[in-house]
């Protein structure tokens, strides 16, 4: 059987940084931020929080509304590009701060698309019978990567100190990036749709298709240069001084990958479960920015009603994008019985895909 989405949580950082904040220490303005990417304001976590501590939150809010214990889960699933530390991943912290007994864990490396991927994973597992319950979980800590240094005090209005003018430099070499990206975390329990709700159907309900990509030729369209294996030694002084610990991207190639790859895994998904584009009630899509959005609903012919946006109030929350989106759409009362919702996302690497889901629920067979 598949699975179905029994529960969703969020665990959101305490710190609120506008547009108009960002000024203090780079040149940039909220007007420029807006209307480039649809971002209003973002949420960071307070130094001392890691990756694993807002999805373990995030993970026992799903279970909360799932009301599945930790002792239940089979298997978690985290998907992140900003780890605690190199090595090893977070899941295994993720589980141990959860309280999910001795679940088997996994981590996914597929940066934006990473939950989309996960989810389709634990779909797998569930199906073939491997696991009753998967938590999957998206979870991001930007605020390492920035590079504020000792400005994030600036930031976030603790200091009356003015950036040196050094600090504004850097802070502004870097403004391209550095404003779109946010805290955050997002899980989803999943469990055998069976189980469930036992009920003869009109249609079949659940995770019903996934079309998944990859194409590694696009790996250096926005990638962490430095502090790997390709380097030797692995970490360095001089690494950190040319900035290779920073992001560097291509956005305009980024923008045009991003538009067309997932209205086509969209459409494909849709083709495979013999369904049509105007039977789709959701599109819940990365949120990257709202020009890739707007690029992405003129493709698929739909408005921001079906594919909806929350880039205004947390950025790009890369993996945790998709289920910090689906949650509130839920809680907006917007997720009804028997939806049809396609899942879809574009991430560095460069990996893409879409998963399409019918809510539980819907109507029974005649
Ligand atoms: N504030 C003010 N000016 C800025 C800022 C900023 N924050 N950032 C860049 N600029 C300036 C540049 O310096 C440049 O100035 P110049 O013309 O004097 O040299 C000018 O604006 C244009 O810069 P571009 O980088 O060409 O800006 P663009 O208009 O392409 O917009 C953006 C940048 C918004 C990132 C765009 O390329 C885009 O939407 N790309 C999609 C990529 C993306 O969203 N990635 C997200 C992460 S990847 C993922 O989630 C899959």
């Amino acid at each position: 059987m598949p699975a179905v989405i029994a529960g969703t949580g969020v665990a959101a950082p305490p710190n609120v940084v506008t547009n108009d904040d960002l000024t203090r220490i780079m040149d940039t303005t909220d007007e420029w931020i807006r209307s480039r990417t649809g971002v209003a304001s973002r949420r960071f976590v307070d130094p001392g929080t890691a990756t694993s501590d807002l999805a373990a939150e995030a993970a026992r809010a799903a279970l909360a509304d799932a009301g599945v214990s930790g002792d239940e889960v089979d298997m978690l699933v985290c998907a992140t590009m900003t780890p605690d530390r190199h090595n090893p991943g977070i899941a295994g912290s993720v589980q141990h701060k959860a309280g999910l007994g001795d679940a088997a864990t996994f981590d996914l490396r597929q940066q934006c698309a990473g939950f989309l991927f996960g989810l389709d994973l634990a779909d797998m597992l569930i199906s073939t019978g491997r696991a009753g319950t998967v938590v999957v979980v998206g979870a991001e800590v930007h605020a390492g990567y920035l590079p504020w240094g000792d400005a994030w005090q600036i930031v976030l209005g603790s200091t009356d100190r003015a950036p040196t003018a050094g600090e504004r430099a850097l802070a502004t070499h870097h403004r391209s990036w550095s404003v779109l990206f946010g805290d955050g975390a997002g899980a989803a329990v999943l469990r055998e749709q069976a189980a469930a709700t036992p009920r003869s159907l009109a249609s079949p309900e659940g995770i019903l298709n996934s079309v998944l990509r990859t194409d590694g030729a696009h790996a250096d369209l926005i990638e962490v240069p430095g502090l790997g294996s390709q380097q030797r030694p692995y970490a360095d002084a001089a690494q950190i001084t040319a900035g290779l610990h920073h992001p560097a991207m291509n956005g305009a190639s980024l923008y045009r990958l991003a538009v067309e790859t997932m209205p086509a895994a969209v459409c494909e998904a849709l083709e495979a479960a013999g369904c049509e584009l105007d039977e789709l009630d959701l599109v819940v899509a990365h949120q990257a920015n709202d020009r890739i959005l707007d690029g992405a609903r003129r493709r698929l012919g739909v408005d921001a009603s079906v594919m909806p946006s929350n880039i205004e109030h947390w950025g790009n929350t890369t993996a945790a994008t998709l289920p910090i989106l689906y949650h509130e759409l839920r809680q907006q009362g917007r997720v009804a019985a028997g939806s049809l919702v396609a899942f879809t996302s574009f991430g560095a690497g460069a990996h893409w895909g879409a998963v399409l889901y019918r809510e539980p629920g819907g109507t029974e067979a005649a």
